[in-house]
């Protein structure tokens, strides 16, 4: 059985013995390990069926202890990991000799973090080296937003999960880096675009691709549950409703919506960052429960929508 607990000198002791735990943050779980420790980083990839060549991020506490690993980034980037750590973003910057090619999959970038969590920041800042953390779900599926999840889906596989409640926001983090002296977003996440854009003005929204993805988070069908998933045509609704093995789900509540028991509300309220931090809940609760179909509808275009319906286009495969 693995041990959940809140006991920050625990984790850190397993991290320094080259164990593999599981860890909380603001966005989602990370399944985390000493990454300067080559066996951790092996059993990282071994406990998420995780393919080689789909590079881990670094989590620290902060951007000087990150400083040692990494080389000096441009001014631009500077001013963004100042304005949004810590937070839900993550910086593709070069990194140094220290840093093995498991962790960036033989790229030159690195990716780094540095999480808004008040239990990872404590462990992260006990800890001299950089925890490499993916998501703590087998490759392919929906990231866990709370500690059961981790324990159901790799409770077997690891000996510690550090608890930290369920993650506010949510949603993986934002991935952002710069090529030709143009700010990129490489997955869209729990930071809003528009807040960067605020800072550096427009940038450039990489949608997902099929093949050689530049972020594998961009393979089509990532985080996908395992019901068949589909668009909601929002006219076939009340018909949809009347089949018990339809799950149905609505990002806001309207009078006019059929009041079976099968259909559900990302927020009833229409909040997108509601509906954000209970997206990846909501779709495990649907996929466990007895239903053969789950039908989705897409959420306003804007702001955290736009990393929302990301998620939900990748679990429709569409
Ligand atoms: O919110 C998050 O980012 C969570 C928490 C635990 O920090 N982590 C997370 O990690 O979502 P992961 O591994 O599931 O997703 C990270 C994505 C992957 O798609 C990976 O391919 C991409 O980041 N990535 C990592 N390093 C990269 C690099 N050097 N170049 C390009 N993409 C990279
Ligand atoms: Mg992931």
């Amino acid at each position: 059985m693995v041990e959940i607990s809140n006991d920050i000198s625990r984790a850190k002791n397993l991290l320094n013995a080259g164990e593999v735990i599981g860890l909380p943050t603001e966005t989602v779980y990370g399944l985390a390990g000493n990454a300067l420790n080559e066996k951790a980083i092996l059993e990282i990839f071994k406990v998420k069926n995780r393919p080689k060549f789909d590079p881990l991020i670094l989590h620290f506490s902060d951007f000087k202890k990150a400083q040692k690993f990494i080389e000096t980034p441009s001014d631009r980037m500077i001013s963004l990991i100042e304005a949004f750590s810590p937070g839900s973003v993550t910086y593709l910057v070069n990194k140094k000799e220290a840093i093995s090619d498991l962790i960036t999959a033989g790229l030159p970038r690195v990716a780094i973090r540095f999480p808004n969590h008040q239990v990872a920041q404590a462990l992260l800042k006990d800890v001299e080296y950089p925890v490499a953390a993916p998501s703590a779900n087998p490759f392919g599926y929906v990231s866990p937003t709370c500690s059961k999840h981790v324990a159901d889906q790799l409770g077997h596989k690891i000996p510690f999960i550090l608890e930290g409640g369920n993650c506010k926001i949510g949603l993986e983090s934002t991935i952002i880096g710069e090529e030709d002296g143009k700010i990129i977003i490489y997955r869209k996440g729990g930071l809003e675009i528009e807040a960067i854009e605020a800072k550096v003005g427009k940038v450039i929204v990489k949608e997902r691709s099929t093949s050689q993805p530049s972020a594998p988070g961009m393979l089509h069908s990532h985080y996908a549950p395992s019901l068949t998933t589909e668009k909601l045509n929002k006219e076939k609704l009340h018909a949809l409703a009347t089949d018990g093995k339809n799950a149905i789900l609505l990002f806001e509540r309207h009078k006019s919506d059929p009041t079976t028991e099968n259909i559900h509300y990302l927020s009833e309220m229409g909040d997108l960052s509601q509906a954000a931090s209970n997206l990846f809940s909501m779709l495990r609760a649907l996929d466990t429960d007895n239903y053969d179909n789950l039908y989705v509808e897409l959420v306003p275009e804007q702001g955290l929508g736009r990393a929302i319906n990301d998620r939900l286009r990748r679990a429709t495969n569409s």
